[in-house]
């Protein structure tokens, strides 16, 4: 018998059992995977976490609606009508929904306040701050299998694309004061990054003198290890910006002139981009006109471009409009506009050398969340070194949508080991030296974790 590419018999049935055992593996981790989903489902909404995060979160939503719509469409459609429960009427989308009580969360709904805002939705208490746009390529990839052949998925659309629009509308409108195309955030907690030293520098400047110690009301501490979570100095800054927010009614024109924190960042932007070119996917599904949306886009891309782009370092850095500068830390938010189709392919190839030399540097699992040779780089601190599997989800899809096969597979086998050997964690250790049973952080049964897990597995995402 022949054998094709010198594969011996033994070699052949070798690389044969390891697909079998592989094939377990993943069937084994996919029915977790749909457990852990399952279990955080609370009737109609997902939490992120049963610890750390008890109620239902913007991103994660959209991620974790993602994954449900492999095995439980029904409960995904759930997911999604029951964030936007909680808009507000300027279109805001808030980064959480406080669906139920829960006493073991620190900042809860006493502290935000939002009944008093003009705009707050009455009945669903929520945040009074938003997070990065996942709905629009959600509902995108989503619709590339569903449209037109499930009815109730095309009522979702119909009921949900117009709500996206109006977030979108609100962000264009109420957080880009010179009307630039690049929408700014005002609190870390919008960025998702939470606690990556791409905040130090605007934090640090916030004098914590006569600001209210809410040490003793944190919750996160109970369940992680405090090493690996924010300081109490920085948690005292995250409730003075609430505390400002709420003083102003969350009224951004007031907001903006008196918060030490407005960052037109990379990530954020990057997402918005990436949902409005689902939006206008979707608009051409719906027939609707999308040419406000292509408009927004065509600015936002440019935008990035010219004030987030740095040609002598080759990497986009966050803008901070309170000092007019960049913010020049390397984290992994800088190749987002991968995934946004943003940048040129000579900007890309400059993109994938950083990575592969400031990032994998030989020794470590993609993708740090903070280059490995920053100085604030930390393997075990939450967004300042750990891998997080959202990600490496988004910038393996801008890996494959500029050509780099190899780099967005090894993304790929780098995302699948960490969660096939170590478990179904919030972040990971990325340190090749690292134990495999010794690298899960955070928060357990992490569900945007199980649910792109499902997603990269059961790929896949064919859109457009
Ligand atoms: C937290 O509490 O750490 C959240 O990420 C903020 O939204």
């Amino acid at each position: 018998m022949k054998h094709v590419n010198n594969v011996s018999p033994a070699s052949g049935l070798l690389a044969h059992s390891y697909y079998f055992i592989n094939q377990f593996i993943s069937c084994k981790m996919k029915e977790q995977a749909k457990e852990i989903l399952t279990d955080n489902n609370y009737g109609g909404y997902t939490i992120p976490s049963p610890k750390l995060y008890p109620f239902q979160w913007n991103w994660d939503s959209g991620f974790i609606a993602l994954g449900l719509s492999y095995f439980d469409k029904q409960n995904a459609y759930d997911e999604i009508r029951n964030m936007f429960k909680g808009q507000w009427s300027n279109g805001m989308l808030p980064h959480i929904n406080f669906h139920h009580l829960d006493e073991n969360y620190f900042p809860g709904p006493d502290v935000w306040g939002t009944a008093e805002c003009q705009w707050a939705p009455r009945g669903l208490a929520t945040s009074g701050i938003t997070q990065p746009p996942v709905f629009g390529f959600v509902l995108s990839m989503m619709a590339g299998r569903l449209a037109g052949t499930d009815s109730a998925f095309d009522n979702l659309l119909k009921e949900i694309y117009p709500k996206i629009v109006a977030f979108h509308r609100y962000l264009y409108t109420q957080r880009d004061p010179y009307n630039e195309g690049l929408v700014y955030i005002s609190h870390n907690w919008e960025s998702g990054t939470d606690n990556s030293p791409l905040w130090d520098e605007v934090l640090d400047a916030i004098d914590t003198t006569n600001v209210r110690d809410v040490s003793a009301l944190r919750r996160d501490l109970k369940n992680v290890d405090a090493s690996q979570r924010p300081t109490n100095e920085n948690y005292k800054r995250y409730i003075f910006l609430v505390d400002l927010f709420r003083s102003f009614k969350y009224d951004d024109s007031k907001i903006f002139e008196a918060t030490p924190f407005a960052v037109q960042d990379v990530l954020f932007n990057s997402m918005l981009i990436r949902s409005n070119e689902g939006l206008i996917h979707l608009a051409g599904l719906l027939g609707e006109d999308s040419a406000e949306i292509q408009k927004w886009n065509e600015k936002t891309i440019a935008a990035i471009n010219k004030k987030c782009w740095n040609e002598a370092d080759g990497f986009y850095y966050d803008y901070n409009l309170k000092n007019k500068k960049q913010i020049l830390v390397k984290v992994s938010n800088g190749f987002m506009p991968l995934f946004a189709g943003a940048c040129s392919q000579h900007q890309s190839q400059i993109l994938r050398n950083n990575l592969i030399q400031s990032f994998r540097a030989g020794n470590y699992m993609l993708c740090s969340s903070c280059a490995v040779d920053e100085p604030e780089f930390n393997p075990l601190k939450y967004w300042r070194g750990p891998v997080w599997i959202n990600v490496n989800w988004m910038l393996y899809h801008g890996l494959q949508r500029y050509g780099f096969a190899a780099e967005a597979e090894q993304v790929k086998k780098d995302t699948l080991h960490l969660i096939e050997q170590t478990g179904f964690y919030e972040y990971f250790d990325p340190r090749f030296e690292t134990k495999d049973e010794d690298r899960g952080l955070g928060g357990d049964h992490f569900s945007w974790t199980a649910a792109l897990y499902l997603d990269f597995v059961d790929k896949a995402v064919k859109e457009m």
